[in-house]
């Protein structure tokens, strides 16, 4: 796939507007917790710049791939959210109440809304330097999932098994234990009403093709391996720390 086919393909990242979808009461979300994302933003919703050049992360993800990412993709979210909440009953929500009350119906703020939100946070769960988890992290994974090794290879098991689009998540579930899950396309573990097995996102990979496709081509286990290379500890420190609490 050359450069033109996957801008023409960011262009079809998002999906039709939304209709009119009924009985979404327009009220502040319920949901107690964190708030994954810095801000509480309402529509409209603004693509956030990245916190790093588009050549930060090279040699594990290119240039040319973080430009397509990052602008055309999930700047194609961003858009078609706006056009989507407006003039609904999710016009007045922030991105994380729209989240927790999305119907499974709703599908174009539910395909939007979570890829503005998975995106957002993907950006800022990657770094240029290298960073180590905290020993408290460490001891929360050692006790969940028997060694920091095992849980690599669980969360890359969950990477690589998802069957088309989707992302990979350690999850800090309601009864505050870590868990890693997969969801498809742009899902995310704070959909109440779409995913089994919800919680906050303390870690995400996006498996999308559009997200290693012009380096690793059609070989996503190497793409997963090169992701741990770039993992910003500090920042799912800071969200494991803040879901505990
Ligand atoms: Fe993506």
């Amino acid at each position: 796939m050359n450069k033109r086919e996957f801008i023409k393909l960011a262009g079809l990242a998002g999906v039709a507007a939304l209709g009119n979808p009924t009985g979404i009461i327009a009220a502040p979300a319920s949901r107690k917790g964190i708030s994954v994302l810095d801000g509480n933003a309402k529509a409209p919703f603004e693509l956030p710049p990245l916190p790093y050049g588009f050549d930060a992360l090279e040699p594990h993800i290119d240039k040319a791939t973080m430009e397509i990412h990052h602008d055309k993709h999930h700047g194609a979210y961003v858009k078609n959210l706006n056009d989507a909440v407006k003039g609904s009953p999710y016009e007045n929500l922030s991105l994380e109440e729209i989240l927790a009350k999305v119907k499974v119906e709703d599908k174009a703020v539910r395909n939007n809304a979570g890829g503005h939100f998975n995106h957002s946070l993907f950006w800022k769960l990657l770094s240029p330097q290298k960073t180590t988890p905290s020993d408290k992290l460490k001891t929360a994974i050692n006790g969940t999932f028997t060694s920091y090794e095992k849980f690599e290879e669980i969360f890359n098991t969950a990477a690589k098994g998802v069957f088309g689009s989707g992302w990979a998540w350690l999850i800090v579930t309601p009864g505050k234990k870590l868990s890693v899950i997969s969801t498809p396309n742009q899902d995310n573990p704070l959909m109440e009403n779409i995913v089994k097995e919800r919680g906050t996102p303390i870690l995400g990979l996006d498996v999308w093709e559009h997200a290693y496709y012009l380096k690793y081509h059609n070989v996503r286990a190497e793409y997963v391996t090169a992701f741990w290379n770039l993992v910003n500890w500090n920042e799912v420190d800071k969200l494991y720390a803040a879901a505990t609490k």
